[in-house]
This record gives structure tokens, C-alpha cells and sequence, in this order.
């Protein structure tokens, strides 16, 4: 995955700009230690430390961690895959925001090392795209793949339902304390090719795959395809559908109380 630096933080810096709601369901108290996961740029870490907490931004991208470091000196940020890391302490509770789809190789590893990180009632907040999250945007690219007979795009995310992340959460020693489920059409500011602009960022993988003299061509017939869906008159808005969460991570190795013989209730 290429992620282009300038572009992901002016074009798409809505992703950032929808944090402020998960930082609040998460309400971090100060001093407490907090992994932002897939932290990008960095901008909701900062939101973290403004409210006094101590956080550590990972990601898997060190132009974005560079990028990060430079933006805010003064704050800690590491590169690390989600699926592999450790930390020497455990954490009071892990953000993720927009990042979590992208983790798509094995989300249960990453479910894992979350867990590992966390102390026993750590929290665990975040928000990623769910089922059918950018539908019409993805079906307007594969259309435009078939129509230039090229394969079918190999897709990098993995957005579940909310019973199929409920379920890993759980069998990954987490307790789901909320989950929701929900539509949050979003504007593209600043996008004027629309579905285009969105494919040649978030879909830079595929778009890889395609011979440099079809990428044009194929990227208009994306917007054709997309556009009675996407397109108003004050611009393109994209068909995001969230999943967000607020779970727990259970104690471990707790005694189990013997329960005292007194019949069925
Ligand atoms: C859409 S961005 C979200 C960034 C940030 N959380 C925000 O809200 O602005 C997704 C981020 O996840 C990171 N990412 C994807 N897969 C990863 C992995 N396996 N390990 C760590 N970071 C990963 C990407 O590098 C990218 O910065």
C-alpha cells in the first residue's frame, strides 16, 4: 500500500476530522497510556495528548510516521505492524480510528496483539468501515476492471459485519460493552475527480495492476459508473458505512469462584 502523504492529509483529512466522537466515547483521563493504532499522520494522537493523556502512535507506514514525528516532536511515535507488535508495558486502553479494515492479512492477530498490550480492564475504542462500507464505490471499479477485461481488482480491506467483529472481539478475550453499525455518507472535499481521486488513494494497490495507458481511461469510466450514485451538485460524497466500538479486555487467570451446591435456578 502507497499511501501519498500530502494528498491523504488534505483531500481525505476527513478521516482525521471524524475522530473527535471516538476520542470522546473512549474519554481519556489524564495521564493515562494510550496506543493510537494505524495512526497515520498523527492529528488523533495530538487530539489525545491535548486531553492529557500519554499516547504512542503506531503505524505501519514510516513516510507517515516521519510525517507524524515532524508535525509533533514532541510526542511519541513508532513504526510497527499492528499484527506483530509488542510493547515492554502494558497500556491503560487502545484507539483505532479508520485503520482497522486496512488490517485485513489477519485480524485476529491483530485482535491479539491489541489484547497483549492492554492491562487487565484495558479499553479498547475504535472505528473502522463495516459490511458494505463503500459499495457503490467499489462496485463502480470492478464494473470498470470487467469492462477493460483486466482481473478482477484485488481488493486490500476487510470490513466485516457487526456480528462477525463481535464475535472475534469476544473469542479474543474482550468484552463488547457497545457496537454500532451505522451509514455516514461523507463529503469529498477538495476531491474534484470524485470516485477517481478516492480509487488513485485508497485503491493504489489495484490501480497498480493496470497498464499505465488503460489508468486514465479506466479511472473515467469509474466515475461514469459511480457518479448516479455519488455525485451532487455540491460534489462527491462517499458511501461509508462504520462500524465503532467501545470493548473491554477481560482478566486474565482470574480464580474462578466455586459456586456453592444449592440446586438448579
Ligand atoms: C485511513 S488511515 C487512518 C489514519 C489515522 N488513524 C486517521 O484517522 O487519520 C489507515 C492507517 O492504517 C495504517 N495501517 C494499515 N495497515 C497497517 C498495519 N498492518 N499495521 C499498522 N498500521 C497499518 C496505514 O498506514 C494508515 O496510516
Amino acid at each position: 500500500m502507497n499511501w501519498g502523504v500530502a494528498t491523504y492529509d488534505s483531500a481525505f483529512g476527513y478521516v482525521s476530522a471524524h475522530g473527535a466522537p471516538l476520542i470522546d466515547l473512549l474519554d481519556p483521563q489524564p495521564g493515562e497510556r494510550i496506543i493510537d493504532l494505524g495512526c497515520g499522520a498523527g492529528m488523533l494522537t495530538a487530539e489525545l495528548a491535548a486531553r492529557g493523556a500519554e499516547p504512542l502512535g503506531l503505524d505501519g507506514n514510516p513516510h507517515l510516521i516521519a510525517q507524524a514525528s515532524s508535525q509533533f516532536p514532541e510526542l511519541s511515535f513508532a513504526v510497527g505492524d499492528a499484527a506483530d507488535f509488542t510493547v515492554a508495558d502494558r497500556y491503560d486502553a487502545v484507539i483505532s480510528m479508520s485503520a482497522l479494515h486496512w488490517m485485513a492479512r489477519d485480524p485476529d492477530a491483530v485482535l491479539a496483539r491489541v489484547h497483549a498490550s492492554l492491562r487487565p480492564g484495558g479499553r479498547f475504542v475504535a472505528e473502522m468501515g463495516g459490511a458494505g462500507n463503500c459499495a457503490e464505490l467499489i462496485a463502480a471499479m470492478q464494473t470498470a476492471w470487467r469492462d477493460y477485461d483486466l482481473p478482477e481488482p484485488e481488493l486490500p480491506w476487510y470490513f466485516p459485519t457487526p456480528a462477525d467483529y463481535a464475535t472475534r472481539l469476544e473469542e479474543a478475550g474482550f468484552t463488547v460493552r457497545l457496537l454500532e453499525y451505522f451509514d455516514r455518507p461523507t463529503r469529498m472535499t477538495d476531491a474534484p475527480d470524485g470516485a477517481a481521486d478516492w480509487v488513485r488513494l485508497f485503491a493504489a494497490a489495484p490501480l497498480a495492476g493496470v497498464p499505465s495507458e488503460l489508468i486514465e481511461p479506466v479511472l473515467s469510466r469509474v466515475n461514469t459508473l459511480a457518479a448516479p450514485a455519488l455525485r451532487r451538485e455540491s460534489g462527491w460524497v462517499a458511501d461509508y458505512v462504520r462500524l465503532r466500538f467501545a470493548a473491554v479486555r477481560k482478566a486474565n487467570g482470574k480464580p474462578v469462584q466455586e459456586m456453592p451446591l444449592l440446586g438448579a435456578i
